[in-house]
C-alpha cells in the first residue's frame, strides 16, 4: 500500500509531539523531516537537535529526513545519530559527489534517498538507481510548504517507474510538494510509493478522509 509521510514543516512547532501523534494515530506511516539551510534553498527550517527531541518523544516513528542543504555529507551523520531512518539529499547540491554522499549516509547506518528539483531531468538519477533505496521527485521548487503541485511530476514518476521496472530494481519512489487528496492518487497511480504531505494533513480540520484517500482506500 502507498505510504503517507507527514511533512512536519506545516506542524505547530509549539506542540510538535502532539501534532505528530494525532496524525500517526489517524494512520500516517512516516514523519518527513525537512531540513533547509538558507543556502541550497531560500529558507531555514530546523536541524538535528529538533529531530533528536522528537525521536526521543516518539521513538517508534520512522523519520524520513529530507536534506535541502548544500553540504549533505557534512551533516548527514548528525541526523543519523538523531534518529533518521532514511536520509535523502539533493543531486543538484553535489552533482560531482553523489556516490560519496550515498556512502557517507550508508556508513552512518541509514537508508539513502536522492532527490531532484522540478527542472532536473529524471535521467540524471538513472546512474545511481541501483545504489539508492529511494528517489524523491519534487513536485514544487523546494523551500516552502503550501505551494501548488506541478503536474509534470506525474510523468516524471512514470518515467522513473518504467526505468526501475525495466532494470528490475526495488528503488522506492517518493513525491513531495502540493500533495493532497486530488494530486496524491495521481502520483500513486504513476508509481509513487511514498506520498509526502504537509499542509494537506496538518492544516486539515479533519485529516482522516485525506489519509484514507492518500492510502487509496476511499
Ligand atoms: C518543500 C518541502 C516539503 C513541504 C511539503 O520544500 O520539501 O516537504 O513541506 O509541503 P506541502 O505538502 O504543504 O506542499
Ligand atoms: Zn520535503
Amino acid at each position: 500500500m502507498t505510504k503517507i509521510a507527514a511533512s512536519i514543516l506545516s506542524a505547530d512547532f509549539a506542540d510538535l509531539k502532539q501534532d505528530c501523534l494525532r496524525l500517526l494515530r489517524e494512520g500516517v506511516d512516516l514523519l518527513h523531516f525537512d531540513v533547509m539551510d538558507g543556502h541550497f534553498v531560500p529558507n531555514i527550517s530546523y536541524g538535528a537537535p529538533v529531530l533528536e527531541s522528537l525521536h526521543a518523544a516518539l521513538p517508534d516513528a520512522f523519520y524520513d529526513v529530507h536534506l535541502m542543504i548544500s553540504d549533505p555529507a557534512r551533516y548527514a551523520p548528525d541526523f543519523a545519530r538523531a534518529g533518521a531512518g532514511l536520509i535523502t539529499f539533493h543531486l543538484e547540491a553535489v552533482p560531482g559527489a553523489v556516490p560519496r554522499v550515498i556512502e557517507t549516509i550508508r556508513e552512518a547506518g541509514c537508508r539513502v534517498g536522492l532527490s531532484i528539483r522540478p527542472g532536473t531531468p529524471v535521467e540524471a538519477v538513472f546512474p545511481y538507481l541501483e545504489a539508492l533505496d529511494l528517489v524523491l521527485v519534487m513536485s514544487v521548487e523546494p523551500g516552502f510548504g503550501g505551494q501548488a503541485f506541478m503536474p509534470e511530476a506525474v510523468q516524471r514518476l512514470a518515467a522513473l517507474d518504467a526505468e526501475r521496472r525495466r532494470r528490475n530494481y526495488r528503488t522506492l519512489l517518493e513525491v513531495d510538494g502540493g500533495i493532497n487528496a486530488q494530486t496524491g492518487p495521481l502520483c500513486a497511480q504513476a508509481g509513487a510509493d511514498w506520498l509526502v504531505a504537509g499542509s494537506a494533513l496538518f492544516r486539515a480540520p479533519d485529516p482522516a478522509p485525506v489519509i484514507r484517500l492518500l492510502h487509496g482506500e476511499a
